[in-house]
């Protein structure tokens, strides 16, 4: 009798042990994010941003971020897969994992190597936006934000229109930013921002 519950207690645990591997599928999990974003977390669709490398931390605020619509949400669509062409927004995407999922996709994606995207950038420009960057941006974004550990995204080499869609949500006021950041920015005319923007795009 005892070894049979013994068997019994083990078998379930073995189920649980099973279920777990399965949810712990990360590769599958991405799948949801594959059709904009790409496989790795890299794509060449110009308004998605490539997040394969970015950090775990900074994944999961973002996610949680988008699921509490605290980031505006910008109407998108499915780009390949069986969705293709269907719209949604990344806040209804980010609803509909949980925090285990969400951990898992993002460990995923900061296992990938972030791809520069090579973009056309005005060379003047972007010597006054590396001036800009490197007074008040680097503290934060180290090494012209190439960092993932800085926890913050990677903006060099990032899309332009995404990062130029950003400063614009940031300086609305409709994207939140910390306190710091913020102070930064209201220092800065938008002259000075549109040529980080040409910085950033210098990346190759
Ligand atoms: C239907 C297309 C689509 C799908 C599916 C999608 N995304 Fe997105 N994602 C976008 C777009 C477009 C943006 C940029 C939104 C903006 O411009 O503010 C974005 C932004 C993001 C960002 C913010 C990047 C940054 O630099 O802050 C993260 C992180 C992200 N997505 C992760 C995911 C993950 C993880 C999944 C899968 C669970 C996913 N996305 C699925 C289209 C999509
Ligand atoms: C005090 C630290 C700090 C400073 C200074 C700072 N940032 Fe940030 N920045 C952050 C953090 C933290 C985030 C991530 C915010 C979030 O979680 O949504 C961020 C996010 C961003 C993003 C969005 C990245 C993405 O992937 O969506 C952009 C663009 C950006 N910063 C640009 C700048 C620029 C340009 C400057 C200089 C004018 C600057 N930041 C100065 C801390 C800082």
């Amino acid at each position: 009798m005892v070894t049979q519950r013994v068997l019994i207690v083990s078998a379930a645990i073995n189920l649980c042990i099973a279920s777990l591997a399965w949810s712990a599928e990360p590769a599958k999990l991405a799948e949801a994010c594959t059709g904009c974003h790409g496989q790795n977390g890299a794509n060449t669709e110009a308004d998605v941003p490539n997040i394969g490398g970015y950090s775990k931390v900074y994944q999961v605020l973002t996610l949680e971020a988008f699921k509490n619509s605290k980031r505006p949400c910008p109407e998108t669509n499915y780009r390949t897969g069986d969705k293709a062409g269907t719209k949604t927004t990344m806040c209804e995407v980010a609803k509909e994992l949980d925090s285990k999922d969400a951990e898992q996709i993002a460990e995923h994606f900061a296992a990938q190597k972030f791809v520069v995207t090579p973009q056309q950038s005005d060379p003047v420009l972007a010597a006054k936006g590396k001036d800009v960057f490197q007074k008040s941006c680097i503290k934060c974004h180290s090494i012209e934000g190439v960092i993932a550990n800085d926890d913050a995204g990677i903006l060099a080499g990032q899309k332009t229109a995404y990062i130029s869609r950003q400063i614009e949500q940031f300086t609305a006021g409709t994207r939140p930013m910390s306190l710091k950041m913020k102070a930064r920015f209201e220092k800065l005319e938008k002259a000075d921002l549109d040529a980080v923007i040409q910085y950033l795009a210098s990346f190759k």
